[in-house]
């Protein structure tokens, strides 16, 4: 059993803050980091808090070599009042674990990092923006640290969480987006990577990201890595349809990532009376809806990008265009609702918020 107490280091130069109307998205870091080591037969110990800085590791170490490597995001807001809200954060957590399984790292002690992570944002609460639309995103992630070129899981890692406050993620902000579908590469196969959140997942998906900039889109939509004919999720969201009244998104099949959004956005419709469906559905089918004016709407869920409306698919040489390339009556109501449950400005009937409160662990 390890130490829990975390040590903390003060930077004694304060960066000056990004005025909170002009944030981008991941350009700005805090004063201030946490880091953990993991060493085979000691387990993870050190945790620690210090000023935001390099890292130091040796050019052998196996995370540059084969990306064994584990992230997650997610987002501390503060409302009027000064409380300082996270979403969900216990979700985050048991998805690193998840992810870390996949990648052969050892288990991190969920409550723990749950705890250091909200003391990291305690610490650096002045931090986070307020104006509409900015939020202090945190990036929570493991790297295999020990120095062999070997291929075979690490005996050492470090877990580190950075802070950045940030605004929208796209530069449409929460204007609708252009999402290119990917004909020739593919993101996942069941049995891969998929669903976890690692490094690989989103380098193997920047050269469809480039084929897909030079064509005007934002993203790439994902098709299955076998037949690509079924839908799996946009680079960094999932994705959800609105065809004739009812909400589809594509079941989770072994490749797609479960989003704490999407599974938000799923109980939010369910609590609404909103029929929702998650099934198998094909791009074709999408065409078919949309040349019947039956597709109403499309848009994009997660942490990054909150709710993102769709204004067009690109497919084989065509446009869809959704909504006539405007947001949907839907798309606003789910991102108000979920916004201002994150930011608590409005009731929290779910459970989901969860505030920061730094009282000592027993
Ligand atoms: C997030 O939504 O937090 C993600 O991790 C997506 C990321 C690649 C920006």
């Amino acid at each position: 059993m390890y130490d829990h107490s975390i040590l903390i280091t003060e930077n004694p130069t304060k960066k000056p803050k990004p005025s909170h109307e002009n944030l981008v998205f991941g350009r700005t870091f805090t004063d201030h980091m946490f880091m953990m080591d993991y060493t085979e037969g000691i387990g993870w110990h050190d945790p620690r808090i210090v000023p935001y800085q390099p890292i130091s590791l040796e050019p052998s170490s196996m995370a540059f070599h084969y990306g064994q490597t584990v992230f997650e995001g997610l987002k501390a807001y503060r409302n009027e009042e000064g409380r300082v809200l996270l979403f969900r954060p216990e979700q985050n957590m048991r998805r690193m674990n998840l992810s870390n399984e996949r990648l052969c790292i050892p288990a991190i002690d969920e409550e723990f990092a749950l705890f250091a992570l909200k003391k990291l944002v305690d610490l650096e609460k002045e931090w986070i923006p307020t104006a509409e639309g900015t939020s202090l995103y945190i990036r929570p992630f493991i790297i295999a640290t020990e120095p062999f070129l070997g291929v075979s899981p690490s005996k050492r890692y470090q877990f580190i969480i950075i802070l950045s406050p940030v605004g929208a993620y796209y530069k449409e902000g929460i204007n609708p987006v252009k999402i290119a579908v990917e004909e020739e590469f593919v993101r996942s196969v069941k049995g891969g990577t998929g669903t976890a959140k690692t490094g690989g997942n989103y380098s193997a998906s920047l050269k469809a990201q480039e084929v897909a900039t030079k064509k005007g889109c934002a993203q790439v939509l994902w098709l299955d890595g076998l037949e690509k004919k079924y839908i799996e999720e946009v680079g960094s969201m999932n994705v959800f349809f609105k065809i004739n009244g009812e909400i589809i998104t594509p079941a989770l099949n072994g490749s797609i990532l479960a989003g704490v959004t999407r599974s938000s956005i799923i109980d939010l419709l369910k609590n609404w009376g909103i029929p929702v469906t998650e099934k198998k559905i094909s791009i074709a089918e999408i065409r078919e809806a949309h040349a019947m004016g039956l597709l109403e709407e499309a848009f994009g869920t997660g942490t990054a990008a909150v709710i993102s409306p769709i204004g067009s698919f690109h497919w084989q040489e065509h446009d869809m265009i959704i909504n006539n390339g405007e947001t949907g009556i839907l798309s606003s109501r789910l991102f108000e609702t979920l916004t201002g449950i994150q930011t608590g400005k409005l009731e929290d009937p779910f459970g989901w918020v969860n505030e920061v409160n730094v009282l000592q662990r027993s």
